[in-house]
């Protein structure tokens, strides 16, 4: 089996990294808006306002909001099929619980839509990437509240009736897993733990909410439009057992199934023996309403998009790497980048077989990439081969997924395509993209565009369908 003819290859990025422009076409704050930049290897600090004196790297991020035309123009050079993106949320509805939209916000998109369409690249949205409005964390507790269903089924069938014919393929929740992994899950679910708070059982009531609120978004998509696709969003942790010590094979299911939770609940439509399993475990009571049963079944995904950057192993002794969501134990058989993330690309063979194994939907790898500190040179070029190296590797072995193992993938889109902010620490200097922004970690820079070596070999990849890597 060879990719698809209609693979579709892009490019992924978020508003709250990428689009900027936080106060302007009658846009609320969400909640990167209140995260301040840049801090290596430590938590962000986050304010529950903006102070006039910080530094908050989503206010103008790498400023998509007024460059979009030049930018979607060198996707297109590139030979995108598709651009993975996402609508800021509090851009159509400024606080999140109006009755009804910022017209200014949804005549943005359309413009976006448009231009994309111009080149024939298709849109794949997301239709929440880290961004909650704040004033739904400020005044109802984020996702704790159950009224954030109503919210985010509101806002959703504004956006699928809005863009019916322009945009065929969505997602709900990015890395919706990872509110699971994290201390403080502000990006995935806008909640920071009150002292007292029993983190299991709010983050597994919030995580009810939101398994609710995507099946309520993929019916009424599906109605809006049969032809939508529909996904969840994960971040895939590719874990090994440490030894063949059988225990340790135990613990690595047991950091497995904490994703499974999350596939299980979109993919099957209910909370099987993997999820009751950790709500005992974690001594948890979730919270139903009359009615979620069926809802969970019938709003099934229609495709499980997923993020891959590292794997990890799981061993009583193994020592402690750290990503931005997941944390796993350190393999000495992998090099690891700058940021200390694992490098594995026969990791993802394994993730799409794992994926693809147990839940039979096609596949869609929306992020995957290599944080970098790049150079540019005197004149002016930017060689940036160990980016090349890293993808070239990863599309090897998400190709031998497809040719050999027949799991059936819908597309690649490498994350940051364009250079924008970390979302783990706000950093600049932590670049993905084929395109370089000239931007730093305090915000200074003339954000000129510039391609990469990059830029030019994913265009020949695209070109090939991937036989010239
Ligand atoms: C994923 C997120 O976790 O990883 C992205 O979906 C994020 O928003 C990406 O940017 C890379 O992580 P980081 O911390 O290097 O930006």
């Amino acid at each position: 089996m060879k990719l698809k003819k209609d693979f579709l290859w892009g490019g992924a990025t978020a508003a709250n990294q990428y689009e900027g422009g936080y106060n302007e076409g009658g846009r609320g704050l969400s909640i990167n808006d209140v995260e301040m930049g840049a801090r290596h290897g430590v938590a962000r600090e986050i304010h529950d306002y903006i102070h006039e004196d910080a530094y908050y790297p989503s206010h103008e991020a790498t400023d998509f909001y007024h460059r979009y035309k030049e930018d979607i123009k060198l996707f297109a050079k590139m030979g995108f099929k598709c651009f993975r993106m996402s609508i800021s949320w509090s851009r159509i509805f400024p606080r999140g619980d109006e009755e009804t939209p910022n017209e200014e916000g949804l005549e943005f998109y359309d413009r976006v839509f448009d231009e994309l369409l111009k080149y024939g690249i298709e849109p794949v949205v997301t239709l929440s990437h880290y961004e909650t409005p704040l004033t739904l964390v400020k005044e109802y507790g984020s996702w704790r509240n159950r009224k954030l269903v109503d919210f985010f089924e509101r806002y959703c069938k504004t956006v699928f009736i809005r863009y019916k014919d322009k945009v065929k393929y969505w997602m709900t929740f990015n890395e919706v897993n990872g509110c699971l992994e994290v201390p403080r899950p502000w990006h995935q679910a806008g909640i920071i733990y009150q002292e007292g708070e029993e983190h299991y059982q709010t983050i597994l009531q919030a995580s009810h909410h939101m398994f609710v609120a995507s099946a309520k978004a993929v019916i009424a998509g599906h109605e809006i439009n049969p032809d939508f696709k529909i996904g969840c969003m994960l971040i895939y942790p590719t874990t090994y057992a440490a030894t063949c010590n059988p225990e340790d094979q135990i613990l690595m299911r047991d950091i497995m199934n904490n994703t499974y939770y999350y596939g299980d609940v979109h993919v099957r439509g209910r909370y099987t023996n993997t999820c009751t399993s950790v709500w005992h475990k974690h001594n948890v009571t979730i919270k139903m309403e009359p009615g979620d049963e069926e809802l969970l079944a019938k709003g099934k995904v229609d495709y499980i998009g997923f993020s891959y950057y590292f794997s990890g192993i799981a061993g009583n002794n193994a020592e402690e790497i750290e990503g931005n969501v997941l944390k796993g134990g350190r393999n000495p058989y992998l090099k690891m980048t700058d940021w200390g993330w694992q490098i594995d690309p026969l990791g993802l063979r394994t993730a799409l077989n794992e994926l693809y194994d147990r839940y039979q939907v096609p596949l869609f790898i929306v992020e995957n990439g290599m944080g970098a500190i790049d150079t540019v040179e005197a004149d002016g070029s930017i060689n940036d081969d160990y980016r090349i190296e890293y993808l070239r590797e990863h599309i090897k072995a998400f190709k031998d997924a497809v040719e050999i193992d027949e799991v059936d993938l819908m597309g690649y889109t490498p994350w940051g395509c364009i250079d924008l902010v970390s979302a783990g620490t706000g950093e600049m200097r932590k670049r993905y993209g084929f395109i370089y922004v000239d931007k730093d970690d305090e915000g200074k820079g003339t954000l000129e565009r510039r391609p990469k070596k990059s830029f030019y070999w994913y265009k020949e990849v695209i070109e090939s369908n991937g036989e010239k890597l």
